[in-house]
């Protein structure tokens, strides 16, 4: 669905956070991209995303190509949707029409100043009430607790119609049990739907019941790329370091209280 080719970035003033990196992201599959902070993961999602451009190697998108050219990056970013932390919502707006904005790809910022057509509309109730929100709609999006706030990215990324769905820390600003309801319908949407997902998350517990396929990153560099039930104790003195593990574990110990 989507690839990267010995992709690297270093930024101005040298930091190299990504190491040439060749991954592959197949069609209809939750991967979790799990490391620690300063890993690479926000790096590597948005250079799938080109809202950074790599300085070596390249991302490789399915039917649309090698992401150099602005239509390649206009083609991929319509079927793309974004998910990030927190603030992704304009506050003050409605629910649903934040969920429209997910539109915008379509057909551009001066039509969906004008009254959306019905079948838009149609579009974006039924993903809010997928994500179970329909009776929020009419809500500002600043009344919604930061879980249901999360819901509605969800819900925009359905209306857009995505194909590809990059979530960076979706749950880092969320308790346990919100967390547990954002991850388990983003996989369940994916897994109707047949959507790729890529999801950076740092919580191990977390990954091991939401993802089909984990790749872990360490210092820019893919440490681990495996099943998560291969995700053992040497894999994660890998991804964090020895002397971790003890700490690690009294953490998932807290997550699942
Ligand atoms: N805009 C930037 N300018 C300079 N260095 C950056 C920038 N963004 C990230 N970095 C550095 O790149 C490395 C990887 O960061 P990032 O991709 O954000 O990791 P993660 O998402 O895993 O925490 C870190 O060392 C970080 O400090
Ligand atoms: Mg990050």
């Amino acid at each position: 669905m989507i690839h990267t080719e010995s992709l690297a970035m270093t930024y101005p003033g040298g930091v190299t956070a990504l190491t040439p990196t060749s991954v592959r992201f197949e069609r209809g599959a939750v991967t979790v991209l799990l490391g620690p902070s300063g890993a690479g993961k926000s790096t590597l999602l948005h250079c799938l995303n080109r809202l950074r451009a790599p300085t070596a190697g390249r991302v490789v998108a399915d039917g649309v190509g090698p992401l150099e050219d602005a239509a390649a990056i206009r083609r991929h970013r319509r079927r793309t949707a974004m998910i990030f932390q927190q603030h992704q919502l304009l506050p003050r707006v409605s629910v649903l029409r934040n969920t429209l904005i997910g539109r915008l790809g379509h057909h551009g910022f001066w039509r969906s100043t004008l009254p959306l057509p019905a079948g838009e509309r149609r579009l974006a109730l039924d993903s809010l009430e997928r994500v179970g929100l329909l009776d929020k709609a009419l809500v500002r999006a600043d009344q919604l607790s930061g879980g249901q706030q999360q819901r509605v990215g969800i819900a925009r990324a359905l209306t857009q119609q995505a194909e590809l769905v990059l979530a960076d820390e979706p749950v880092a600003s969320l308790d346990p049990g919100a967390s547990r309801q954002v991850l388990s319908l983003l996989r369940d949407v994916c897994t109707e739907r047949g959507l790729t997902a890529v999801i950076s998350l740092h919580q191990v517990e977390y990954t091991r019941e939401f993802a089909d396929r984990v790749i872990a990153l360490a210092d820019g560099g893919v440490v681990f790329d495996g099943p998560p039930s291969a995700l053992d104790d040497d894999v994660l003195c890998r991804v964090y370091g020895p002397g971790a593990v003890a700490d690690l574990r009294r953490d998932a110990a807290g997550a699942a209280a």
